[in-house]
């Protein structure tokens, strides 16, 4: 917050925010989907030499950190999500001196690193499942994990009815070592990515080797991968969706045990350091989610609501004021220990933003998943519309109380590609599914850097492989150095919003008065401080009232007070 605006809130209340308040309560961070983000050495995947390369870009754009998606020693099955080392990076990404020299070029230009953390499953390539397998039931490394004999009369029946997040059985049958069809182990996700029981104390204290391995090598923190299924119910139970108010399969009470216990030896690490933890935890209710940063938990954890909701003036606000009750619920009079709801729109696991909010209408299979069907919904999209929608839900977002996640391409506005082709698709879901899910390699397209360069700059010119997905021509335009001196382009809005938010808007009261609107419901209108955000979810233009203030920054880069459709602006509030 700016000196002046800082003065005028002194005696703002509780509510106020200040000074020295820990980094990543207001951060931006930034996810960079390493596979996908820049190669430094030319065979067609990204890697953190690539990523230190591209240091320059993520400075000019204004972020406070980086999120790092996994970059372990993995046989891939499901984009690296299937951990085979927890301590070492892989060779393919640059191995430990790559990520030192990237903590290194980014500590120094102010930006933080967090690793991603995968602690409810490992690959079926790591050391323990190996072992496993050679042992007999009931083996001190099978107990490490979440083996079970089968039901039916020859144990040929999965132990229990639950079902893989990306399709079929969520259960294993294994070849014991002499031969014999044997246990059963349990995979929420892949078959390749195999649970572990964290019910026992020996999971919980690897990982806090873990932790502490990745700390004393100076990164900043950690985004927890499925940080709602660590814990299963008791027994495994069957599920009943029909029936069961809750899944047996996450969200159980005592997983918030594992974050006390993550939290305290992140603040007890070093003092000074800030470490902090972001969970990835999808919970039926906002209230769920809050639980995650509840004082003594976690430091943030995604508010994945929003995500799920069309271009609709009342459901966006809806969600974003349930977010914030939610918040207020767990929250304690001085903010303290308290963590904070994540703002996010998009993430390697979604639809980009342009293509869900361009969505004219659901065509072609819906995706057999509730979930999919939201996240990834298939039809025909209005690229255009829906960019412009995109920037101004990023300015709708960018004002709020709290930290933004923003995932690589989303500031250069990428659509969605939709159009691989089917033999080129990675992912599991894609793989495994019925084929209603595109699946999310869409959003995993490498990165146009250059419009006139080979690979659009993603490789080095002399690269010896293609990118592991095809990037399309469209690209082209939307490549960072084509926008990066363009006024109206997305990524200088980026750049603009994401100044301004430093300079006005962090640190400002945490209170979000809803402004009146009078006769448009399509019109959502919020004061925060000094700032007054607007957004025109409908077509018609909207007359912005003198009293909001003058015109800061506008998504659609128009002059003037006449607000057109699907579009946003930030006012300075008289
Ligand atoms: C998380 C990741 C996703 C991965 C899954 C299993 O949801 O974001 O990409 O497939 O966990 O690890």
């Amino acid at each position: 917050m700016n000196g002046r605006a800082r003065a005028r809130h002194a005696d703002a209340g509780p509510d106020d925010r200040s000074e020295g308040e820990p980094w990543w309560r207001e951060a931006v961070v930034y996810e960079v989907y390493v596979k996908s983000f820049a190669d430094g050495d030319g065979d067609g995947l990204g890697d953190l030499d690539g990523a230190t390369a591209r240091l320059d870009h993520l400075v000019s754009l204004g972020v406070d950190a980086l999120w790092l998606t996994p970059c372990f020693p993995s046989p891939d099955r499901d984009g690296g999500y299937d951990v085979a080392d927890y301590f070492r990076v892989a060779d393919v990404y640059g191995g430990d001196p790559a990520l030192e020299r990237l903590i290194e070029a980014a500590h120094s230009r102010g930006i933080r690193i967090l690793l991603d953390l995968v602690p409810n499953h490992c690959s079926t390539e790591h050391a323990w499942f190996r072992a496993a397998l050679r042992e007999p039931p009931g083996g001190t490394h099978r107990r490490r994990f979440l083996f079970r004999d089968g039901r039916g009369p020859n144990g040929d029946e999965p132990p229990n009815n639950w079902r893989s997040t990306f399709g079929g059985p969520a259960w294993t049958r294994v070849r014991e070592a002499d031969g014999t069809q044997g246990q059963w182990y349990l995979h929420l996700f892949d078959p390749g990515q195999a649970d572990f029981d964290w019910r026992n104390p020996e999971v919980p204290a690897y990982f806090e080797r873990v932790l502490r391995h990745w700390f004393g090598r100076g990164v900043d923190g950690f985004r927890v991968d499925v940080a709602h299924g660590l814990l299963k119910a008791p027994g495994l139970p069957d599920y009943d969706p029909e029936l069961d108010l809750a899944t047996p399969m996450t969200n159980q009470p005592d997983v918030h045990d594992v974050y006390r216990a993550w939290r305290a030896l992140a603040d007890g690490y070093l003092p000074g350091r800030e470490l902090a933890f972001v969970a990835e935890a999808w919970a039926p209710t906002a209230a769920d989610a809050a639980a995650y940063v509840r004082a003594g938990e976690l430091h943030q954890a995604f508010y994945f609501d929003l995500v799920m909701r069309p271009w609709d003036a009342a459901q966006v606000r809806g969600s974003v004021q349930t977010g914030l009750e939610a918040l207020g619920t767990v929250r304690e009079e001085v903010l303290g220990e308290n963590g904070e709801l994540a703002w996010t729109l998009e993430n390697h696991d979604v639809f980009r933003s342009v293509t869900r909010y361009g969505l004219l209408e659901r065509t072609g299979p819906v995706p057999s998943e509730p979930h999919a069907a939201a996240v990834r919904p298939r039809g025909v999209a209005d690229v255009e519309l829906g960019r412009a929608r995109a920037r101004a839900a990023a300015l709708f977002l960018l004002a709020l109380p709290g930290p933004v996640y923003l995932y690589q391409g989303e500031e250069l506005g990428l659509p969605e590609v939709l159009d691989l082709p089917d033999d080129r698709r990675q992912d599991p879901i894609a793989r495994r599914g019925d084929g209603s899910d595109l699946g999310r390699d869409g959003c995993r397209v490498p990165l146009p850097w250059s419009a006139d360069a080979p690979t659009f700059g993603f490789s080095p010119p002399d690269a010896h492989a293609e990118p592991w997905l095809p990037q399309p021509a469209s690209f082209a335009a939307l490549a960072a150095d084509a926008q990066s001196d363009d006024p109206r382009s997305t990524l200088t809005l980026y750049r603009q919003a994401l100044a301004l938010r430093r300079e006005r808007i962090v640190g400002a009261p945490r209170t979000v008065e809803w402004l009146d609107v009078a006769v448009r419901d399509d019109v959502v209108a919020y004061r925060r401080g000094d700032l007054v955000m607007a957004t025109n979810f409908g077509a018609e233009p909207f007359v912005l009232p003198p009293s909001w203030g003058a015109v800061l920054l506008r998504s659609d880069g128009a002059e003037g007070r006449v607000l057109a459709g699907s579009s946003a602006v930030w006012l300075e509030a008289p």
